[in-house]
């Protein structure tokens, strides 16, 4: 079976200073989402993204906000996100204190909900709340930083939840999220991925290169 895979470029790598043109250079581009890292220095020792830069990005594209949370606590700012415009909203489960009741509330204010497993988070942590679910997040990198180089080993996650995915018969995008690069977007597909994130693979070289770096990405050139 050829499943569609989705590209999703990280904002964080794109030109901080003209966001609203990145995000539409990469929409022209052939971006199918765009990854919105919100970082809190706390949760993760970066400080990136907050709603309100978020609501003022929205008129800026048509595309739909898949808005990865690395805060903590992460209740509270929820209802913001979903103010500002976001249309995925993951989290992750050691933002906490109650997973269950996290993911109850995204998809209680009409958004999908994500949740994203770090390196060292067992794929188990999905089980409980699969029937909650829209995406599943795999993170190939620790979270914080973009550049970053894959940790090959977390395929092997990623080739679980495939068929976890797959066995439950739910509608789950599974999404990977760090160091994806045009030499192994290939094997992370091959793993079961249909969403891709990539920061620095689709901002590299500007503008005039971002419709190729995406169709790399996507295996098509
Ligand atoms: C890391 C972020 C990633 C990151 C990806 O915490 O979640 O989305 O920006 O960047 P690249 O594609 O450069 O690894
Ligand atoms: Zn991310």
């Amino acid at each position: 079976m050829t499943r569609a895979v989705r590209i999703a470029p990280s904002i964080l790598a794109a030109d901080f200073s003209k966001l609203g043109d990145e995000l539409k250079a990469v929409e022209a581009a052939g971006a199918d989402l765009i990854h919105i890292d919100v970082m809190d220095g706390h949760f993760v020792p970066n400080l990136t993204i907050g709603p309100s830069v978020v609501a003022a990005l929205r008129p800026h594209s048509a595309r739909p906000f898949d808005v990865h949370l690395m805060i903590a606590p992460v209740d509270p700012l929820i209802p913001a996100f979903v103010k500002a415009g976001a249309d995925i909203i993951t989290v992750h489960p050691e933002a906490g204190p109650h997973v269950h009741r996290t993911l109850q509330l995204i998809r209680q204010s009409g958004k999908k909900a994500g949740l994203s497993l770090n390196p060292g988070t067992p794929v188990d942590v999905v089980d409980p709340v699969l029937g909650d679910l829209d995406l599943i997040l795999v993170m190939t990198v620790n979270p914080g930083f973009g550049g970053q180089s894959m940790i090959a080993s977390q395929l092997d996650k990623v080739r679980a939840l495939r068929k976890r995915i797959d066995a439950s018969g739910r509608t789950i995008a599974l999404e990977v999220d760090g160091g994806v690069t045009a030499d192994n977007a290939a094997q992370v597909i091959a793993a079961g991925a249909d969403v891709l994130v990539a920061g620095t693979a689709t901002f590299a070289g500007g503008p005039g290169a971002y419709a190729r770096n995406i169709a790399r990405l996507r295996g098509g050139a």
